[in-house]
């Protein structure tokens, strides 16, 4: 794996600037400390330059965005944090950005934004319900959208197998320069195998203290080609504080 150092964001090309949605939902959130969306919780806290860097890192290598998953071996390692704090980032520095929720059996985006998807969200864009443009929100005054999940499904194989996820996926990249999915662990089901030939890369979250080493070598099989780096989460920083750290490669 390589990495990039140093590099400013605002020194790497933004190129393909995409279209809202329009019209745009506004939707205000209210995430308590508990959620650790830290860009609002600890701003001045270290963990926010973290996920500054791994931005940096991800426009550097892939300026022209993509669609990217966010998954790990096991479940509860760090998705989900990772995904919010990384969509907010990119969103900060003026990346239009849609953090998706795609973990149907334990959807985290709505309980770390604190806010519920009443009027639905990926399952009614699935199950052609109803329009993307419709159940996007916008939520913060960066570029930053999310779809979420209304309630948690027990078995979702159908909407992740059907032909309207490549759909809804190519309809979001074509709307934002980074889509960011919020995904199901690697382990013990087949949901990222399925998923995995409709995203430009994906991110593989480890947890320090938790993941073993022996669930590596699945995780890394099911994704492939397609990873694009790990995150290294809940570690040392300067034998001080939390969280991650991170390399990304460019093949
Ligand atoms: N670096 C960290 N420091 C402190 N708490 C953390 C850290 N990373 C994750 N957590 C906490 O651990 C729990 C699991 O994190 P998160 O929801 O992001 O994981 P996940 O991989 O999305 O889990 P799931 O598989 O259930 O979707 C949350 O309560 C989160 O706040
Ligand atoms: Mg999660």
């Amino acid at each position: 794996m390589s990495t990039i150092l140093g590099l400013d964001v605002s020194s790497v090309a933004r190129p393909g600037a995409r279209k809202f949605p329009s019209p745009e939902k506004r939707v205000a959130i209210y995430p308590d400390r508990k959620s650790r969306l830290v860009f609002l919780t600890e701003p001045a806290g270290l963990a926010v330059e973290r996920y500054r860097l791994l931005r940096r890192r991800l426009c550097t290598l892939y300026p022209q965005g993509g669609v990217l998953l966010i998954t790990s071996p096991n479940p509860g390692e760090g998705k989900t944090l990772t995904s919010v704090n990384l969509a907010w980032a990119l969103a900060e520095a003026n990346y239009p950005a849609c953090l998706v929720d795609l973990d149907f059996r334990a959807p985290g985006v709505s309980r770390t934004l604190n806010h519920k998807f009443e009027h639905g969200g990926v399952r009614e864009v699935l199950e052609s319900q109803a329009e993307i443009s419709d159940l996007i929100c916008r939520i913060s005054e960066h570029p930053l959208h999310v779809l979420g999940i209304k309630e948690r499904m027990s078995s979702p194989g159908h909407l992740l197998y059907s032909q309207s996820l490549p759909s809804m996926l190519a309809d979001l990249r074509a709307r934002f320069q980074w889509v960011i999915l919020d995904f199901a662990p690697v382990i013990p089901m087949a949901d990222v195998s399925e998923v995995i030939p409709y995203v430009n890369g994906a991110i593989l979250v480890i947890r320090n203290g938790k993941t073993e080493k022996d669930m590596l070598a699945p995780a890394l099989e099911a994704i492939g080609s397609k990873l694009w780096g790990v995150v290294m989460n809940d570690c040392p920083i300067n034998g001080s504080s939390y969280y991650g750290y991170y390399g990304c490669r460019k093949d």
